[in-house]
């Protein structure tokens, strides 16, 4: 039976009172709340780590960015728990927990900034101790034809913002930068393939290569989804050996951009401009529209040790060719031509999500709660080495605006 936890924040507290400790909620520890209220009068305030307080310890938190990615994930896990939060997307403001809060799953609304917020909003809910927890971003994607297919599901280690930048109208720069390839310049540069002098810091992001690596590993034994015959054709449609075949895992990285481009030209420019910033490390093969914006949030998450970023997957599976074959315009391609649908793409989230949440769950006491066996080894963090370490991308030096 299906029942909702809609409830105010005192309410759910009251109720755990009365709740067994079999659901996976922490006990309240009087000595740690007397410990986490220091005896101050400085104003100057800093949260203590970690969360005293918390009920659940989700061990897995699925991360979606729209009904379509999520309702897989309603359907194939028995999930009971409903639970309402401040700051989540007005459309998705509920996120779902399995029966023991096992398993957990919010949908953050698409784009940048629904992605940043929700994810915020989660990691700073009082509700929740999310310091061990795993998340898998799980969603739809395009994806480049050198490197995957329709139907294919990518694990990213890189994701690289690359609309962060000036951008110009065709015909305000063809006369005197005829060789430009689009109106797009990093920022604080007048070259198009220029390392940017000036970042803000969400540019790059690098999650742990060790736990993508299992995560992949688990995901090769299962049978993916092929999807439909229009599928087929569209995929027989390209040069690339990779496109022509039939889905599977692929390992590489996910550019993310409110701005939903297309066409050759704009792929080859942030395919190329994903080598500048990430140092010739990071090959782009899908485009979507969230990831750096909730490792952004992660990142700040992490710093005050409310989630470990080392327990963090991005997962992308692809619903369409980012670049038309060569035998059809981009805007034919783009506007007019059916690509078959992504039931292929979707389904694979979950059929390939699952082994490594199963993997997670299995081994939980043994292997996952610790993070050892697959602890990063890596850089992992943004740019700007907010989690400490030594970036393998970005410049030596650079402005942060
Ligand atoms: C909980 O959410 C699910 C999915 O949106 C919905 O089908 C169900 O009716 C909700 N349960 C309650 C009691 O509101
Ligand atoms: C309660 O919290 C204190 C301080 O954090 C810790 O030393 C102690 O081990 C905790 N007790 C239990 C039973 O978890
Ligand atoms: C929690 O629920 C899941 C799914 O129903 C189950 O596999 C798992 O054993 C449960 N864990 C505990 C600690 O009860
Ligand atoms: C997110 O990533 C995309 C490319 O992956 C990048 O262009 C964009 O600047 C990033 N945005 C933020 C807010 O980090
Ligand atoms: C996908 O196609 C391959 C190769 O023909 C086949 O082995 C596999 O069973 C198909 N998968 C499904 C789910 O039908
Ligand atoms: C972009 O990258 C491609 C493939 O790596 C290369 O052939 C091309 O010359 C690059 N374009 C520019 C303008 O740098
Ligand atoms: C879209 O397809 C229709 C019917 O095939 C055709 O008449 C129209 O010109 C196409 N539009 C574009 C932009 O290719
Ligand atoms: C990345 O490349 C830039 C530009 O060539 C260089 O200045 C920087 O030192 C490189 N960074 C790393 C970490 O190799």
């Amino acid at each position: 039976m299906k029942f909702s936890t809609v409830l105010a924040i005192g309410s759910v507290l009251a109720t755990a009172f009365s709740q067994p400790l079999s659901l996976g909620k922490r006990a309240i520890n009087n000595t740690a709340i007397e410990d986490a209220i220091p005896p101050s009068t400085k104003n100057n305030i800093q949260a203590s780590y970690g969360r005293p307080f918390s009920i659940y310890q989700p061990k897995v938190f699925i991360i979606s960015m729209f009904s379509y990615e999520r309702d897989p994930w309603l359907e194939s896990l028995d999930f009971i728990h409903n639970i309402t939060l401040p700051g989540l997307s007005p459309v998705y403001p509920t996120l779902y927990c399995t029966t023991n809060f096992t398993i957990c799953q919010i949908t953050t609304g698409e784009g940048e900034i629904n992605a940043a917020s929700s994810i915020t909003a989660l990691g700073l809910n009082p509700l929740f101790d999310l310091s061990k927890t795993y998340f898998l971003i799980g969603g739809i994607a395009g994806g480049e034809p050198a490197y995957t297919t329709l139907g294919g599901v990518t694990f990213a280690k890189y994701a690289v913002q690359v609309g962060l930048q000036y951008q110009l109208a065709y015909l305000d720069y063809i006369k005197e930068e005829p060789d430009w390839i689009s109106g797009y310049v990093p920022y604080g540069v007048d070259d198009q393939y220029t390392y940017p002098a000036n970042v803000y810091g969400t540019e790059v992001f690098e999650v742990n290569e060790a736990l993508r690596n299992r995560a992949v590993e688990l995901a090769l034994k299962v049978e993916l989804n092929n999807g439909t015959a229009q599928n087929a054709y569209i995929r027989s449609l390209y040069d690339e050996e990779v496109a022509q075949g039939l889905p599977t895992i692929f390992s590489c990285d996910v550019v993310t951009s409110d701005n939903y481009f297309t066409g050759n030209i704009l792929n080859d420019y942030f395919s190329n401009l994903t080598k500048v910033l990430t140092n010739g490390s990071a090959t782009y093969c899908s485009t979507a529209q969230e990831d750096n914006a909730s490792l952004e949030a992660f990142t700040r998450l992490d710093k005050y040790g409310l989630v470990d970023f080392d327990r963090v997957l991005v997962m992308r599976t692809i619903s369409d060719f980012s670049r038309p074959p060569p035998s059809i315009n981009a805007v034919e391609f783009f506007f007019n031509t059916s690509q078959g649908g992504s039931s292929a793409a979707v389904a694979n989230i979950v059929l390939a999500g699952t082994p490594i949440i199963h993997d997670i769950l299995t081994n939980w006491d043994k292997v996952y709660e610790a993070g050892l066996k697959y602890q990063s080894k890596n850089y992992v963090g943004d740019i700007l080495a907010t989690l400490g370490g030594t970036p393998d991308f970005g410049k030596a030096s650079f402005e942060v605006a």
